[in-house]
């Protein structure tokens, strides 16, 4: 049957129309008034995590957005600021604005945090224990038994398959941390494989999926 014009499509899974508007209900209902920490990391895919931090506050969440210094290199942290209507930190040595270091009270504040993209440097630096930039030091100071993680790994498909990113990857599932994707496809790098950082409405309905299912 040929579409109406200017009607929107039902079930279209576009950014208007009625099956958008049932999501965008059930989305709120998942995530207005919870506090996200979105931790950005240096890869390619970071364009799209605009994106996510914007469907987010849109539902009402309060997004806070870290991003390391090689994110800074991908997407302006003014992106995220307009998108999130928040400071954004690049930086684990400002906005030193209460009592406690910035990154035990971000962490203590959030009902969940989400890495997005997760480079290979981040899954390695997180399996390690290590946390000399932003956003591995939020997470480094987040209890996983009362707060989600979730990792959205996004890097080539060679580095997808490297030994150390997958024993991290083995270690990281043990300590507790989620996992969105990676999905396969088209890569930044012009390659098709495993290593492809999943959509935007994919991270956000399993967010979504995950704050609920917590209450
Ligand atoms: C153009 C370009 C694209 C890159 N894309 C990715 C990527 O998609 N995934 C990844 O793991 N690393 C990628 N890297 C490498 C990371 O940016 C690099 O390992 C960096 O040190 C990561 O730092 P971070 O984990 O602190 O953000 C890319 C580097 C360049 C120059």
């Amino acid at each position: 049957m040929a579409a109406v014009p200017n009607e929107p499509q039902r079930g279209a899974a576009g950014p208007s129309g009625p099956a958008a508007a049932v999501a965008a209900e059930s989305l709120a209902r998942a995530v207005k008034g919870k506090t996200i920490v979105v931790g950005v990391t240096g890869g390619i895919a970071a364009y799209k995590t605009a994106t996510v931090v914007s469907r987010l506050a849109q539902a009402g969440a309060k997004v806070t957005v870290a991003m390391t210094d090689a994110a800074v290199k991908f997407i302006t942290p003014l992106t995220f600021q307009a998108l999130s209507a928040r400071p954004v930190y690049t930086s684990q040595w400002e906005h030193i604005e209460s009592q406690d270091p910035q990154h035990i009270s971000l962490a203590s504040a959030a009902d969940l945090a989400v890495v997005a993209p997760c480079t290979m440097d981040c899954l390695a630096k997180l399996a390690t224990g290590r946390t000399d930039d932003v956003v591995s030091l939020i997470l480094s100071a987040i209890d996983r038994e009362k707060t989600p993680v979730l990792l959205a790994p996004s890097m080539n498909t060679v580095m997808w398959a490297q030994p150390s990113t997958q024993r991290n990857l083995a270690t990281l599932r043990a300590d507790g941390f989620g996992f969105i994707g990676p999905d396969e496809g088209w890569q930044a790098c012009r390659a098709v494989g495993a290593g492809r950082m999943s959509e935007p409405e994919a991270i956000v309905a399993e967010i979504a999926r995950v704050l609920s299912a917590r209450g």
